[in-house]
């Protein structure tokens, strides 16, 4: 089989190199010419954990190749998936979909045969049937269909998602269409993996309703770690027994600054859009939308209030400004949040980051950048975790007491145990347990 995707960005690449690595023929497009000459000298242009060595295989395996004409990627494709970017308007959080519609229209200007277009953007409800309507009118005469076949990759383990997902997604109407991407996800047939095959409709709700799940979990028990704060609870020993509950689950439960990333914070505010528009509002999305920018913004004064409630001329260490681990991504980052507020109440703050220094340089200014945590640490008033990178897990505690001007940690994912950090003489803030150290502040 062959098939052509469309942008090169983080869903395209990952999901065209997998498709390489399942035996399909699959030529990758995007418009950025840096990029694709980026990508045909063998420099993967993002940061995801063994998409390096895949790519590399797949290309001198001879399935895998990129180019900037969309003629190469889309005459004789069994499919073309449109992988392109579908970021919030500005003026009103619906998802921009005028890059989706100037791919489809470029697919239909080229494509020949009977070719199944698929949307793997997260695009709102209606656009598959939309497309088809466009497609249709460049090309009355034309022998297609168009699908919606959703992702659920994570930033940092979007192969192994690839790989072995929980369930396929698939939003298709008439037998062809469902043939051809059966087809090609043929090899997830071996782990038995579910293939939900309904409407696009269908298929379209499925991908922002999971994405506001998770959300709404990750906000609840952020929620919830509030009041344990206030109450002397531990929120990680709520979490664990409330994720004992088959019903609950324990994943996505652990409470921290705030979600971030490319997907959550977009889907959600996408989601109120859309209910919005159908006369059907999404209230519980709403909340979360607006708790979840909330928390971020009190995460600053979190460390302000550890810090004693004046920052001013401090020097303010922060570990971790990626959105999570294992990615160089900083879009929605709680760090682009906390950092600048912290500036603005007059700290010094010096960071680093194992993957993300670059991408965060771009939007944050007057950051010390720094090698490595101790660094970070040397002369500081507050040590900061605001990502949970493997490098920040395991500190050396005596060597942090030693460089530090003042002895504080705000733990902001929960990655030391509050009675280890007292025994050290830290005064200790983290997310949903008691304290350390705070009577004095
Ligand atoms: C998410 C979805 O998981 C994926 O299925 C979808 O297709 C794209 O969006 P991703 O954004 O890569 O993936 O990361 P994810 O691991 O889901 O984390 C998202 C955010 O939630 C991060 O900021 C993370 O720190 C936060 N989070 C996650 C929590 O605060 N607590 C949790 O328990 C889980």
């Amino acid at each position: 089989m062959r098939i052509g995707m469309v942008g090169t960005g983080y869903v395209g690449l990952v999901s065209g190199t997998c498709f390489a690595e399942f035996g399909t023929e699959v030529v990758c497009v995007d418009k950025d010419e840096s990029k694709i000459a980026r990508l045909k000298a063998g420099e993967i242009p993002i940061y995801e954990p063994g998409l390096d060595d895949l790519v590399a295989r797949q290309v001198s395996a001879g399935r895998l190749s990129f180019t900037t004409d969309i003629k190469d990627a889309v005459k004789g494709a069994d499919a073309v998936f449109i992988a392109v970017g579908t970021p919030p308007r500005r003026s009103d959080g619906h998802a921009d979909l005028s890059f989706v519609f100037q791919a489809a229209k470029e697919i239909a200007e080229t494509m020949e045969g009977y070719t199944v277009i698929v949307t793997k953007s997260t695009v709102p409800v209606g656009t598959a049937r939309e497309i088809e309507r466009l497609v249709r009118e460049v090309r009355p005469d034309a022998d297609f269909d168009v699908c919606s076949n959703p992702e659920f990759l994570r930033e940092g383990a979007a192969i192994n998602d690839f790989m072995r997902p929980d369930r396929v997604v698939i939003g298709a109407e008439g037998e062809r269409a469902k043939e051809v991407l059966r087809a090609l996800y043929r090899p997830l047939y071996i782990n038995e993996t579910p293939i939900v095959f309904t409407a696009p409709e269908t298929s379209e709700i499925i991908k922002y309703a999971s994405n506001a799940f998770l959300a709404t979990k990750i906000t609840f028990i952020n929620e919830i770690a509030d009041l344990c704060e206030k109450t002397g609870g531990n929120v990680q020993d709520v979490a664990k027994a409330m994720g004992l509950d088959g019903r609950i689950g324990s994943k996505f439960l652990h409470a921290g600054p705030g979600y971030g990333g490319s997907c959550f914070p977009k889907d959600t505010l996408a989601l109120t859009q859309t209910g919005q528009k159908y006369g059907t509002p999404q209230t519980i999305v709403e909340s979360v939308v607006t708790a979840n920018a909330n928390r971020q913004r009190a995460m600053a004064d979190r460390i302000i209030k550890a810090c004693g409630g004046d920052v001013k001329g401090k020097k303010i260490g922060i570990l971790g400004v990626s959105f999570k681990p294992n990615t160089d991504d900083v879009r929605d980052a709680p760090s682009l949040v906390i950092i600048p507020a912290l500036q603005d109440a007059g700290a010094q703050v010096s960071a680093c980051d194992p993957a993300a220094v670059e991408q965060a340089s771009r939007y944050l200014k007057g950051v010390e950048w720094c090698e490595d945590p101790y660094s970070v640490a040397q002369n500081a008033d507050c040590l900061a975790i605001l990502t949970e990178w493997n490098e920040f897990r395991g500190l050396h505690m005596d060597k942090l007491a030693e460089i530090m001007k003042v002895k504080t940690l705000a733990d902001l994912r929960n990655v030391y145990k509050a009675d280890d950090m007292a025994r050290r003489g830290f005064r200790y803030i983290s997310i949903g347990r008691p304290a350390v150290g705070m009577e004095d502040a």
